[in-house]
């Protein structure tokens, strides 16, 4: 790990001294709306850590069996809770609402070309048992590992609730990634199964997702005997006999009654694969008992979970996001959830909304690179619509610039929403850091504080506490909480090394730099790896120099991350060809080339923004790329690095474009 780089932080934010009480209005309707009713939370989660979250366990979970052992962590850093328990978890997110809101909207769907679709608790609890049902028939069961590769349709959560109800772990591959992405991650898991369908509506186009699957099979993925099909857009696809069946056709032979598989609370509910500083990505392990605690427990205390919402998280169930806040935690406690299938700007940068006035959205939780986005289109598409439904506005993925917060907050939530900017990450599982917003002010660009039962702090190189105010440090967890990762699949090695071997297995490290105000609020810096944050989406920039030297053209490769006022940042590459360097070190054709062989390794979002062609990288004696240098490079700063140490210091002119 290197040391903290404070260049890498937005700017902008480190003076934000604004503070926005919670609006009045919010407040009278909000659960948690006293100083007194959090600070009891405050309270007994600090008097007694393990007792605190045991009760909310059996408050808030339906269990099978109750559990005798609230926190096991004699194998740290390897934790497990609420061990012996036994539940399912699509039985608490569906069963449990049978008996009084069966008839209840579970979820409402549109299309992107503006088909709509409605299931009620009822039916979608048929829907998925018939799915599960049909699983079974096709030989998977408990324990066994499903990857999904679907657009964003009911069918995508029915699929991820049909596996929780008979225990399979699923893997979902968000339906942006290519091929070669699939693959390893089929590989990775050995899954049995692959969950897809003839396509999905994004932009205007159909993403052809069987065709990418059939790619990922062609050679290798010998594990999967069962590719599921979904007919969604009718287009012409290849059926493999004896592998592929469509899903009406699996179903048409299933009950639609499936008795839930009892699990123990660990037993793993999903893996879900992210970037790392090194090698592939890695397939997070979640459980099941604490997941769905942190589900369930954040939906309440940050989005203020109330019967009547009507409640849209647009993330892709491709992301950690889209598991905890939309597959799991709003029908978890029973909520209308909304789900839309296609891009932000069809037909127009008014869609989302257009969406929220015709769906009557109340609470709206989106990542700060849409907001920019749709931000930059003007204010003409949102004040086109009704608003009035909304009460609260969420935000995930990355730090929010002041501006676009501002401009969430006057223009969307006309004032009257509080914005939960919420820290968390694919291995928290849910929330950590994040306002309760019928109490909590916020600050433009702060998560604000930790939330009950998390014990957050900032630390230094050595591992001590940083007490003072404003000064960076790392981000670490100090407790084991419920829905906290419990290793990485296949790899527990590199589980201990990424996340606690910084600091002796004392704390969790999340990777990101942070500071803490005066006031107890955190402030995200960046993250403190060669990780880089795009679009709010995480990417190793080993994974995607990987990607470029794979290319026959490619000697060697530099990945780093500059500023970009949509995307957060933006990937920049240095490459070294095998053959002469184009002239000035830029190559258009070339440049397209790559960034097309890019999207083909990873997926059109790891595609490099610009290349540039150098002789050599900038190397230290020892051989080491630096980094840092290069990301002030391409982030057109002043050097200011001791550039003595280079072996090849001649370089720097071609780095900077300047011959
Ligand atoms: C990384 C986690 C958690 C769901 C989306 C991304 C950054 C996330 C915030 C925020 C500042 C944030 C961090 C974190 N991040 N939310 N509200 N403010 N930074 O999940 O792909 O696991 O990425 O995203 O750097 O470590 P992920």
């Amino acid at each position: 790990m290197t040391t903290i780089d404070t260049k890498n932080t937005i700017d902008s934010i480190l003076h934000e001294e604004r503070s926005f009480p919670p609006p009045s209005e919010f407040v009278k309707h909000a659960s948690i709306n006293s100083t007194q009713a959090l600070d009891a939370l405050y309270q007994s989660a600090s008097n007694n850590h393990e007792t605190f979250w045991a009760s909310l366990a059996r408050k808030e979970i339906d269990w099978h069996r109750d559990f005798n052992n609230t926190l096991d962590a004699s194998n740290a850093p390897h934790y497990r809770w609420f061990y012996d328990g036994t539940l399912n978890i699509s039985y608490n997110c569906l069963d449990r609402h049978l008996a009084d809101r069966a008839d209840k909207t579970a979820i409402i769907f549109e299309g992107e070309r503006g088909d709509v679709q409605r299931l009620s608790y009822q039916e979608l609890y048929h829907a998925v048992c018939r799915f599960a049902n049909a699983l079974k028939i096709h030989g998977i069961g408990c324990g066994d590992r499903v990857v999904l590769y679907m657009p964003m349709v009911p069918e995508a959560v029915i699929a991820m609730q049909a596996c929780a109800r008979i225990g399979a772990i699923h893997s979902v591959v968000f339906g942006g990634f290519s091929a070669a992405a699939l693959k390893s991650r089929i590989e990775d898991a050995a899954a049995k199964a692959v969950i897809t369908a003839d396509g999905g509506y994004r932009g205007g186009k159909i993403i052809a997702l069987k065709a990418a699957c059939d790619e990922a099979m062609a050679e290798g993925c010998a594990s999967v005997d069962t590719v599921f099909v979904l007919k969604r857009t009718g287009a012409d696809i290849a059926m493999k006999a004896g592998r592929d069946v469509y899903w009406h056709d699996a179903i048409k032979p299933a009950s639609d009654d499936c008795p839930p598989e009892w699990l123990n609370s660990e037993h793993p509910l999903f893996l879900l694969y992210t970037s790392g500083s090194t090698g592939a990505p890695k397939g997070i392990q979640h459980s099941s008992a604490g997941y769905l605690l942190g589900t369930i427990v954040t939906m309440k205390w940050v989005f203020d979970a109330q019967d009547s919402d009507i409640y849209w998280c647009t993330a892709d169930v491709g992301w950690i996001t889209g598991h905890s806040y939309v597959a799991y935690g709003p029908l978890a406690l029973g909520m209308t959830l909304f789900m839309y299938e296609g891009a932000p700007t069809v037909p127009d940068a008014g869609r989302f909304w257009k969406l929220c006035q015709d769906h009557n959205i109340t609470v709206f939780y989106t990542a700060p690179t849409a907001i920019r986005a749709l931000m930059k289109a003007g204010d003409n598409f949102p004040d086109a619509y009704d608003l009035s439904s909304l009460r609260l506005l969420g935000s995930v993925g990355e730090p929010i610039n002041p501006e676009a917060w501002l401009w969430y907050h006057r223009v969307i939530g006309k004032q009257r929403c509080p914005i939960v900017d919420t820290w968390w990450q694919t291995e928290t599982g849910a929330h950590v850091i994040a306002p309760i917003p019928g109490v909590i002010a916020t600050k433009p660009g702060s998560c604000t504080r930790p939330l009950p039962g998390m014990d957050v702090a900032v630390v230094d190189e050595k591992g001590n506490e940083i007490k003072q105010a404003n000064q960076g440090g790392y981000l670490v967890i100090k407790k084991p909480w419920p829905f906290m990762l419990r290793t990485i699949w296949g790899d527990d090695k590199r589980y201990c090394e990424t996340y606690w071997q910084r600091f002796n297995n004392k704390y969790y490290v999340a990777g990101d730099s942070a500071r803490r105000d005066e006031d107890g609020y955190y402030w995200i810096m960046g993250r403190i790896d060669d990780v880089l944050n795009v679009s709010g989406h995480r990417l190793g920039t080993m994974e995607i120099e990987s990607a470029l030297v794979a290319n026959d053209k490619v000697a060697e490769a530099a990945v780093v991350g500059r500023p970009d006022a949509l995307t957060g940042e933006a990937i920049f590459a240095y490459v070294v060809l095998k053959g002469e360097r184009p002239a000035g070190g830029i190559d258009k054709a070339l440049t397209t080339e790559l960034q097309q062989w890019v999207s083909k390794q990873i997926g059109p979002i790891a595609k490099p923004k610009e290349i540039r062609y150098a002789d050599n990288l900038p190397k230290t004696r020892s051989g080491k790329i630096m980094r840092r240098l290069l990301r002030a490079i391409a982030s057109g700063e002043t050097i200011t690095q001791d550039t003595s140490t280079l072996e090849n210091e001649a370089i720097l002119e071609q780095l900077q474009g300047k011959q």
